[in-house]
Protein backbone atom coordinates (compact mmCIF):
# COMPACT_ATOMS: atom_id res chain seq x y z
CA UNK A 1 0.00 0.00 0.00
CA UNK A 2 1.30 3.23 -0.80
CA UNK A 3 1.19 6.27 1.58
CA UNK A 4 -2.22 8.25 1.12
CA UNK A 5 -3.52 10.69 0.68
CA UNK A 6 -6.37 8.54 2.49
CA UNK A 7 -9.04 10.85 2.68
CA UNK A 8 -9.86 13.28 0.29
CA UNK A 9 -11.11 16.87 0.59
CA UNK A 10 -14.31 16.01 2.12
CA UNK A 11 -12.73 13.56 4.74
CA UNK A 12 -13.89 10.21 2.64
CA UNK A 13 -11.45 7.40 1.62
CA UNK A 14 -10.45 7.10 -1.98
CA UNK A 15 -12.52 4.12 -3.35
CA UNK A 16 -10.76 1.06 -1.97
CA UNK A 17 -8.72 -1.30 -3.70
CA UNK A 18 -8.62 -4.81 -1.13
CA UNK A 19 -11.36 -6.96 -0.99
CA UNK A 20 -11.65 -9.30 2.14
CA UNK A 21 -12.65 -8.64 5.57
CA UNK A 22 -13.27 -5.30 6.83
CA UNK A 23 -11.48 -4.44 9.14
CA UNK A 24 -9.02 -5.03 11.75
CA UNK A 25 -7.32 -8.21 11.31
CA UNK A 26 -4.58 -8.76 13.40
CA UNK A 27 -1.37 -10.20 10.98
CA UNK A 28 -2.60 -8.83 8.07
CA UNK A 29 -0.54 -5.96 6.37
CA UNK A 30 -2.76 -4.18 3.82
CA UNK A 31 -6.17 -4.59 5.10
CA UNK A 32 -9.24 -2.18 5.34
CA UNK A 33 -8.54 -1.19 8.62
CA UNK A 34 -5.32 0.55 7.59
CA UNK A 35 -7.12 2.56 5.36
CA UNK A 36 -9.34 3.58 8.70
CA UNK A 37 -6.61 4.20 10.23
CA UNK A 38 -4.41 6.21 7.72
CA UNK A 39 -7.73 7.90 6.72
CA UNK A 40 -8.07 9.22 10.35
CA UNK A 41 -4.36 10.14 11.28
CA UNK A 42 -4.96 12.36 7.99
CA UNK A 43 -8.43 13.89 9.66
CA UNK A 44 -6.59 14.09 12.87
CA UNK A 45 -3.59 15.80 11.88
CA UNK A 46 -5.44 17.96 9.33
CA UNK A 47 -7.58 19.17 12.57
CA UNK A 48 -4.15 19.62 15.40
CA UNK A 49 -3.59 22.94 16.67
CA UNK A 50 -0.95 23.67 19.06
CA UNK A 51 0.38 26.76 20.68
CA UNK A 52 1.07 29.14 23.28
CA UNK A 53 -1.82 31.39 24.47
CA UNK A 54 -1.50 35.05 25.72
CA UNK A 55 -1.18 33.36 29.18
CA UNK A 56 1.77 31.37 28.58
CA UNK A 57 -0.10 28.08 28.47
CA UNK A 58 1.19 25.06 26.00
CA UNK A 59 -1.75 24.05 24.22
CA UNK A 60 -1.86 20.77 21.42
CA UNK A 61 -5.67 19.50 20.67
CA UNK A 62 -7.52 18.01 18.29
CA UNK A 63 -10.40 20.54 16.61
CA UNK A 64 -13.75 18.48 16.15
CA UNK A 65 -13.58 20.83 12.67
CA UNK A 66 -11.64 23.33 11.17
CA UNK A 67 -14.20 25.73 10.70
CA UNK A 68 -17.34 25.02 12.32
CA UNK A 69 -15.43 24.27 15.77
CA UNK A 70 -12.04 25.27 16.22
CA UNK A 71 -11.95 25.14 19.42
CA UNK A 72 -11.06 22.27 21.95
CA UNK A 73 -14.48 20.45 23.10
CA UNK A 74 -14.16 18.74 26.21
CA UNK A 75 -15.82 15.29 25.28
CA UNK A 76 -14.57 15.33 21.65
CA UNK A 77 -11.02 15.61 22.99
CA UNK A 78 -11.73 12.48 24.98
CA UNK A 79 -12.54 10.56 22.34
CA UNK A 80 -9.53 12.00 19.99
CA UNK A 81 -7.54 11.23 22.48
CA UNK A 82 -8.93 7.22 22.32
CA UNK A 83 -8.31 7.71 18.76
CA UNK A 84 -4.85 9.01 19.03
CA UNK A 85 -3.50 6.71 21.57
CA UNK A 86 -3.88 3.95 18.83
CA UNK A 87 -1.73 6.15 16.32
CA UNK A 88 0.61 8.19 18.49
CA UNK A 89 0.33 7.85 22.46
CA UNK A 90 2.14 10.67 22.74
CA UNK A 91 -0.80 13.55 21.31
CA UNK A 92 -2.73 11.42 23.18
CA UNK A 93 -1.44 12.43 26.17
CA UNK A 94 -1.18 15.89 25.06
CA UNK A 95 -4.37 16.10 23.94
CA UNK A 96 -5.24 15.22 28.01
CA UNK A 97 -2.73 17.62 29.39
CA UNK A 98 -4.51 20.22 27.37
CA UNK A 99 -7.71 19.86 28.75
CA UNK A 100 -6.20 19.61 32.39
CA UNK A 101 -4.12 22.83 31.60
CA UNK A 102 -7.77 24.66 31.03
CA UNK A 103 -8.45 23.33 34.92
CA UNK A 104 -9.76 25.82 37.35
CA UNK A 105 -8.67 26.69 40.46
CA UNK A 106 -12.58 25.49 41.23
CA UNK A 107 -11.49 22.42 39.56
CA UNK A 108 -13.92 22.76 36.86
CA UNK A 109 -12.73 21.46 32.78
CA UNK A 110 -15.80 23.92 30.37
CA UNK A 111 -17.50 22.45 27.89
CA UNK A 112 -15.35 24.22 25.28
CA UNK A 113 -12.06 26.02 25.33
CA UNK A 114 -10.61 28.29 23.47
CA UNK A 115 -6.94 28.38 23.30
CA UNK A 116 -6.65 31.23 20.49
CA UNK A 117 -8.14 33.92 22.41
CA UNK A 118 -11.87 34.81 23.31
CA UNK A 119 -14.55 32.91 21.23
CA UNK A 120 -15.67 34.50 18.02
CA UNK A 121 -18.74 37.03 17.72
CA UNK A 122 -20.51 34.97 16.24
CA UNK A 123 -20.95 32.12 18.33
CA UNK A 124 -20.60 34.56 21.75
CA UNK A 125 -24.40 34.76 22.01
CA UNK A 126 -25.17 31.01 22.10
CA UNK A 127 -21.91 29.60 24.11
CA UNK A 128 -22.15 29.50 27.86
CA UNK A 129 -19.81 32.39 28.73
CA UNK A 130 -19.42 34.08 31.97
CA UNK A 131 -18.04 36.76 30.29
CA UNK A 132 -17.04 37.94 26.96
CA UNK A 133 -13.28 37.23 27.14
CA UNK A 134 -14.17 34.10 28.93
CA UNK A 135 -11.30 31.63 27.95
CA UNK A 136 -13.98 28.47 28.28
CA UNK A 137 -17.43 27.85 29.22
CA UNK A 138 -19.13 27.84 32.29
CA UNK A 139 -20.66 24.75 31.59
CA UNK A 140 -19.69 20.86 31.40
CA UNK A 141 -20.10 17.88 29.26
CA UNK A 142 -20.37 14.38 29.88
CA UNK A 143 -17.40 13.86 32.33
CA UNK A 144 -15.60 11.20 30.58
CA UNK A 145 -11.91 12.13 31.29
CA UNK A 146 -11.19 9.67 34.18
CA UNK A 147 -11.84 6.50 31.88
CA UNK A 148 -9.64 8.20 29.21
CA UNK A 149 -6.78 9.01 31.28
CA UNK A 150 -6.65 5.88 32.03
CA UNK A 151 -6.87 4.01 28.48
CA UNK A 152 -4.48 6.44 27.55
CA UNK A 153 -1.64 5.82 30.59
CA UNK A 154 -2.08 2.27 30.31
CA UNK A 155 -1.95 2.59 26.48
CA UNK A 156 1.40 4.74 27.02
CA UNK A 157 2.76 2.36 29.70
CA UNK A 158 3.84 5.81 31.52
CA UNK A 159 3.20 6.11 35.05
CA UNK A 160 3.72 9.52 35.87
CA UNK A 161 1.26 10.40 33.22
CA UNK A 162 -1.22 8.02 35.03
CA UNK A 163 0.07 10.37 38.64
CA UNK A 164 -0.71 13.00 36.86
CA UNK A 165 -4.37 12.11 35.78
CA UNK A 166 -4.88 11.17 39.12
CA UNK A 167 -4.36 15.00 40.45
CA UNK A 168 -6.58 16.19 38.12
CA UNK A 169 -9.31 13.69 37.73
CA UNK A 170 -9.51 13.86 41.87
CA UNK A 171 -9.70 17.55 41.70
CA UNK A 172 -12.08 17.41 38.63
CA UNK A 173 -14.62 15.11 40.44
CA UNK A 174 -13.96 17.03 43.54
CA UNK A 175 -15.14 19.89 41.68
CA UNK A 176 -18.90 17.75 40.37
CA UNK A 177 -19.16 16.28 43.78
CA UNK A 178 -19.35 19.88 45.27
CA UNK A 179 -21.07 21.64 42.48
CA UNK A 180 -23.38 19.01 40.77
CA UNK A 181 -23.94 15.62 42.56
CA UNK A 182 -27.51 14.92 44.53
CA UNK A 183 -27.57 12.66 48.06
CA UNK A 184 -27.43 9.89 45.83
CA UNK A 185 -24.03 10.65 43.91
CA UNK A 186 -25.66 11.66 40.88
CA UNK A 187 -24.68 14.69 38.98
CA UNK A 188 -27.21 17.12 37.35
CA UNK A 189 -27.38 19.74 34.18
CA UNK A 190 -28.28 23.00 33.70
CA UNK A 191 -28.94 22.85 29.91
CA UNK A 192 -29.29 19.72 27.63
CA UNK A 193 -26.26 20.86 25.59
CA UNK A 194 -24.13 20.13 28.98
CA UNK A 195 -25.40 16.48 27.95
CA UNK A 196 -23.59 16.71 24.52
CA UNK A 197 -26.77 15.77 23.05
CA UNK A 198 -28.01 19.61 22.47
CA UNK A 199 -31.56 19.46 20.76
CA UNK A 200 -32.31 15.65 22.10
CA UNK A 201 -35.76 15.46 22.04
CA UNK A 202 -35.67 14.16 26.21
CA UNK A 203 -35.93 17.63 26.96
CA UNK A 204 -38.65 19.04 24.59
CA UNK A 205 -41.37 18.74 27.60
CA UNK A 206 -39.92 20.57 30.17
CA UNK A 207 -38.23 22.94 28.23
CA UNK A 208 -41.07 23.58 25.27
CA UNK A 209 -40.35 27.12 23.52
CA UNK A 210 -36.90 27.24 25.39
CA UNK A 211 -35.48 24.01 23.94
CA UNK A 212 -32.86 24.07 21.96
CA UNK A 213 -32.62 26.20 19.37
CA UNK A 214 -35.54 28.24 20.03
CA UNK A 215 -35.39 31.48 20.79
CA UNK A 216 -36.65 30.90 24.19
CA UNK A 217 -32.86 28.83 24.81
CA UNK A 218 -31.29 32.40 25.02
CA UNK A 219 -33.56 33.16 27.70
CA UNK A 220 -32.64 30.05 29.57
CA UNK A 221 -28.79 30.64 29.15
CA UNK A 222 -29.81 34.27 30.41
CA UNK A 223 -31.45 32.47 33.46
CA UNK A 224 -28.18 30.48 34.00
CA UNK A 225 -25.69 33.13 33.24
CA UNK A 226 -27.02 35.43 35.97
CA UNK A 227 -27.13 32.76 38.36
CA UNK A 228 -23.15 32.14 36.89
CA UNK A 229 -24.14 29.02 35.72
CA UNK A 230 -24.48 27.75 39.41
CA UNK A 231 -25.77 24.97 39.78
CA UNK A 232 -27.18 25.09 43.03
CA UNK A 233 -28.33 28.82 42.86
CA UNK A 234 -30.22 27.86 39.74
CA UNK A 235 -31.93 24.59 40.79
CA UNK A 236 -32.81 26.96 43.94
CA UNK A 237 -34.18 29.37 42.03
CA UNK A 238 -36.71 26.71 39.90
CA UNK A 239 -34.77 26.82 37.05
CA UNK A 240 -34.59 24.15 34.56
CA UNK A 241 -32.59 20.88 35.44
CA UNK A 242 -32.44 17.24 34.84
CA UNK A 243 -30.47 13.99 35.84
CA UNK A 244 -29.32 12.86 32.65
CA UNK A 245 -28.14 9.15 31.46
CA UNK A 246 -25.39 9.99 29.03
CA UNK A 247 -23.72 12.85 31.95
CA UNK A 248 -24.27 10.11 34.75
CA UNK A 249 -22.81 7.00 32.59
CA UNK A 250 -19.51 9.08 31.84
CA UNK A 251 -19.17 10.34 34.86
CA UNK A 252 -19.34 6.53 36.32
CA UNK A 253 -16.96 5.45 33.63
CA UNK A 254 -14.74 8.71 35.33
CA UNK A 255 -15.04 6.88 38.60
CA UNK A 256 -13.99 3.46 36.73
CA UNK A 257 -11.13 5.13 35.15
CA UNK A 258 -9.91 6.98 38.61
CA UNK A 259 -9.65 3.88 40.19
CA UNK A 260 -7.64 2.25 37.62
CA UNK A 261 -5.63 5.40 38.22
CA UNK A 262 -5.17 4.30 42.34
CA UNK A 263 -7.77 6.60 43.28
CA UNK A 264 -8.91 4.14 47.11
CA UNK A 265 -12.38 5.06 46.60
CA UNK A 266 -13.07 5.50 43.49
CA UNK A 267 -13.48 1.68 42.57
CA UNK A 268 -16.65 1.52 45.31
CA UNK A 269 -17.71 4.86 44.31
CA UNK A 270 -18.28 3.46 40.47
CA UNK A 271 -19.96 0.79 41.86
CA UNK A 272 -22.25 2.63 44.30
CA UNK A 273 -23.06 5.01 41.50
CA UNK A 274 -24.12 2.68 39.14
CA UNK A 275 -26.96 1.33 41.50
CA UNK A 276 -28.02 4.77 41.87
CA UNK A 277 -27.93 4.91 37.74
CA UNK A 278 -30.40 2.39 38.14
CA UNK A 279 -32.47 2.64 41.53
CA UNK A 280 -33.15 6.19 39.77
CA UNK A 281 -33.04 6.27 36.00
CA UNK A 282 -34.25 2.74 35.12
CA UNK A 283 -37.18 1.87 33.90
CA UNK A 284 -38.20 -1.72 34.76
CA UNK A 285 -41.92 -1.26 33.31
CA UNK A 286 -40.05 -0.91 29.82
CA UNK A 287 -36.42 -2.25 30.50
CA UNK A 288 -34.83 1.24 29.28
CA UNK A 289 -32.68 4.22 30.95
CA UNK A 290 -34.87 7.77 31.00
CA UNK A 291 -33.50 11.09 31.90
CA UNK A 292 -35.18 12.63 35.24
CA UNK A 293 -36.74 16.47 34.52
CA UNK A 294 -36.82 19.10 37.05
CA UNK A 295 -40.00 18.26 39.29
CA UNK A 296 -38.41 14.71 39.03
CA UNK A 297 -40.52 13.40 36.39
CA UNK A 298 -39.45 10.45 34.45
CA UNK A 299 -38.86 12.08 30.68
CA UNK A 300 -40.06 8.96 28.72
CA UNK A 301 -38.38 9.56 25.14
CA UNK A 302 -36.46 7.02 23.86
CA UNK A 303 -32.72 8.28 22.99
CA UNK A 304 -29.14 6.82 22.58
CA UNK A 305 -28.21 8.05 26.25
CA UNK A 306 -30.83 5.21 27.42
CA UNK A 307 -28.21 2.97 26.10
CA UNK A 308 -25.06 4.83 27.34
CA UNK A 309 -25.21 2.52 30.66
CA UNK A 310 -24.23 -0.74 28.62
CA UNK A 311 -20.43 0.65 28.79
CA UNK A 312 -20.35 0.48 32.41
CA UNK A 313 -18.39 -2.31 34.19
CA UNK A 314 -21.36 -2.86 37.10
CA UNK A 315 -24.12 -2.67 35.38
CA UNK A 316 -26.24 -6.16 36.05
CA UNK A 317 -25.68 -8.80 33.16
CA UNK A 318 -29.70 -9.25 32.83
CA UNK A 319 -30.75 -6.02 32.98
CA UNK A 320 -27.87 -5.18 30.49
CA UNK A 321 -29.39 -8.50 27.87
CA UNK A 322 -32.64 -6.76 28.55
CA UNK A 323 -31.37 -3.35 27.41
CA UNK A 324 -29.91 -4.91 24.39
CA UNK A 325 -32.59 -7.52 23.47
CA UNK A 326 -35.72 -5.35 23.77
CA UNK A 327 -34.22 -1.99 22.62
CA UNK A 328 -30.80 -1.68 20.50
CA UNK A 329 -31.93 -4.95 18.56
CA UNK A 330 -34.75 -3.69 17.87
CA UNK A 331 -35.19 -3.14 14.21
CA UNK A 332 -37.62 -0.49 15.08
CA UNK A 333 -36.46 1.09 17.46
CA UNK A 334 -32.15 1.42 17.23
CA UNK A 335 -30.82 -1.64 15.40
CA UNK A 336 -31.62 0.34 11.72
CA UNK A 337 -29.34 -0.46 8.66
CA UNK A 338 -26.53 1.87 10.13
CA UNK A 339 -26.70 1.74 13.70
CA UNK A 340 -27.31 3.07 16.09
CA UNK A 341 -30.01 6.19 15.38
CA UNK A 342 -29.68 9.35 18.51
CA UNK A 343 -33.01 8.92 18.81
CA UNK A 344 -35.03 5.62 18.73
CA UNK A 345 -37.15 5.37 15.06
CA UNK A 346 -40.40 4.52 16.80
CA UNK A 347 -40.54 8.29 18.43
CA UNK A 348 -42.60 10.93 17.04
CA UNK A 349 -39.45 13.05 17.05
CA UNK A 350 -37.35 10.99 14.65
CA UNK A 351 -35.99 12.77 11.84
CA UNK A 352 -33.23 10.52 10.30
CA UNK A 353 -31.90 13.63 7.97
CA UNK A 354 -31.38 16.87 8.51
CA UNK A 355 -33.20 18.72 11.08
CA UNK A 356 -33.57 22.31 11.00
CA UNK A 357 -35.68 25.09 13.43
CA UNK A 358 -35.50 28.15 10.59
CA UNK A 359 -32.02 28.13 9.50
CA UNK A 360 -30.30 26.41 12.62
CA UNK A 361 -29.35 22.42 12.59
CA UNK A 362 -31.15 20.27 15.79
CA UNK A 363 -28.83 17.91 16.46
CA UNK A 364 -29.16 14.69 18.16
CA UNK A 365 -32.65 13.75 16.81
CA UNK A 366 -32.29 10.77 14.82
CA UNK A 367 -28.94 10.49 13.04
CA UNK A 368 -26.13 8.67 13.38
CA UNK A 369 -23.30 9.71 15.50
CA UNK A 370 -20.09 7.75 16.64
CA UNK A 371 -20.03 8.57 19.52
CA UNK A 372 -22.63 6.33 20.79
CA UNK A 373 -21.15 3.28 18.40
CA UNK A 374 -18.40 3.33 21.96
CA UNK A 375 -20.82 3.08 24.27
CA UNK A 376 -22.55 0.60 22.87
CA UNK A 377 -20.02 -2.08 21.78
CA UNK A 378 -18.15 -2.00 24.99
CA UNK A 379 -22.00 -3.50 26.11
CA UNK A 380 -21.83 -5.96 22.99
CA UNK A 381 -18.46 -7.25 24.37
CA UNK A 382 -19.45 -7.35 27.99
CA UNK A 383 -22.34 -9.53 27.02
CA UNK A 384 -20.04 -11.33 24.79
CA UNK A 385 -22.77 -10.87 21.74
CA UNK A 386 -19.93 -11.14 18.96
CA UNK A 387 -22.12 -11.68 15.75
CA UNK A 388 -23.73 -7.89 17.51
CA UNK A 389 -20.62 -6.00 18.20
CA UNK A 390 -18.91 -7.42 14.46
CA UNK A 391 -21.77 -5.86 12.87
CA UNK A 392 -22.13 -2.79 14.65
CA UNK A 393 -18.36 -2.40 13.67
CA UNK A 394 -19.08 -2.99 10.53
CA UNK A 395 -21.46 -0.94 9.24
CA UNK A 396 -20.00 1.98 11.22
CA UNK A 397 -16.68 1.08 9.57
CA UNK A 398 -19.16 1.01 5.82
CA UNK A 399 -20.74 4.17 7.01
CA UNK A 400 -17.26 5.97 7.19
CA UNK A 401 -15.81 4.02 3.55
CA UNK A 402 -18.92 5.79 2.08
CA UNK A 403 -19.70 9.24 3.24
CA UNK A 404 -16.13 9.80 4.88
CA UNK A 405 -15.25 11.07 8.51
CA UNK A 406 -18.57 12.94 8.83
CA UNK A 407 -20.30 15.17 11.77
CA UNK A 408 -23.11 12.56 11.66
CA UNK A 409 -25.18 10.10 9.19
CA UNK A 410 -28.16 9.41 8.21
CA UNK A 411 -29.42 5.69 9.66
CA UNK A 412 -31.60 4.46 6.92
CA UNK A 413 -29.27 5.40 3.68
CA UNK A 414 -25.72 6.18 5.01
CA UNK A 415 -25.58 9.69 3.75
CA UNK A 416 -23.22 12.11 5.38
CA UNK A 417 -24.25 15.09 6.85
CA UNK A 418 -22.62 17.92 8.68
CA UNK A 419 -18.59 18.92 9.49
CA UNK A 420 -16.62 17.33 6.90
CA UNK A 421 -13.27 15.90 8.20
CA UNK A 422 -14.60 15.63 11.62
CA UNK A 423 -12.24 14.67 13.95
CA UNK A 424 -14.65 12.67 16.40
CA UNK A 425 -15.37 10.57 13.92
CA UNK A 426 -12.48 8.77 14.57
CA UNK A 427 -13.19 6.67 17.26
CA UNK A 428 -13.74 3.91 14.80
CA UNK A 429 -10.05 3.78 15.23
CA UNK A 430 -11.19 3.01 18.73
CA UNK A 431 -13.81 0.59 18.16
CA UNK A 432 -12.41 -1.39 15.34
CA UNK A 433 -9.33 -2.08 17.82
CA UNK A 434 -11.55 -3.42 20.45
CA UNK A 435 -13.55 -5.38 18.11
CA UNK A 436 -10.83 -7.15 16.77
CA UNK A 437 -8.83 -7.28 20.68
CA UNK A 438 -12.11 -8.82 22.00
CA UNK A 439 -13.07 -11.06 19.14
CA UNK A 440 -9.97 -11.48 17.19
CA UNK A 441 -9.36 -11.72 13.16
CA UNK A 442 -10.92 -14.95 12.78
CA UNK A 443 -14.16 -14.65 14.53
CA UNK A 444 -14.95 -11.08 12.68
CA UNK A 445 -14.20 -12.25 9.22
CA UNK A 446 -17.46 -10.96 7.29
C1 LIG B 1 -22.20 19.65 18.80
C2 LIG B 1 -22.53 18.41 19.63
C3 LIG B 1 -21.58 18.29 20.82
C4 LIG B 1 -20.15 18.30 20.33
C5 LIG B 1 -19.87 19.51 19.44
C6 LIG B 1 -18.51 19.44 18.77
O1 LIG B 1 -22.43 20.80 19.52
O2 LIG B 1 -23.86 18.47 20.07
O3 LIG B 1 -21.81 17.11 21.53
O4 LIG B 1 -19.27 18.31 21.41
O5 LIG B 1 -20.84 19.58 18.40
O6 LIG B 1 -18.38 18.25 18.07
Amino acid sequence: MDDGPWTMDDGRFPPTRHSGPIYAFRGSAVTPYSDILAGAKTVLERNWREGRNDCDQDFGYTCPDTAKYPDQFFWDSCFHALAWSRIDPRRAMRELRTLAAAQQPSGLIGHTMFWYGPCRLSRAFTYNLLDRNALQTATIQPPLLGWVWAEVAERAGDHHFAEEGLAVVTRFHDYLQQARADADGLIGILQPDESGLDATPAYDAPLGWRSHPKVGFLALQNFNRRRGYDYRRVVADGGFHATDVLVNSAWVLGWEGLARLGHPDAAARAEHLTQSLVARLYDPATGFFFAEGPTGERLPVSTWAGLAPLALEHLPLPLLSRVVDEHLLNPERFWLRYPVPSTAASEPSFEPGSSRYLWIERYWRGPTWLFSTWFILRGLLRLGREAEAAHLVEQTTALVERSGFREYYNPLTGEGMGARAFGTSTVLVECAALADEALGSERVVA
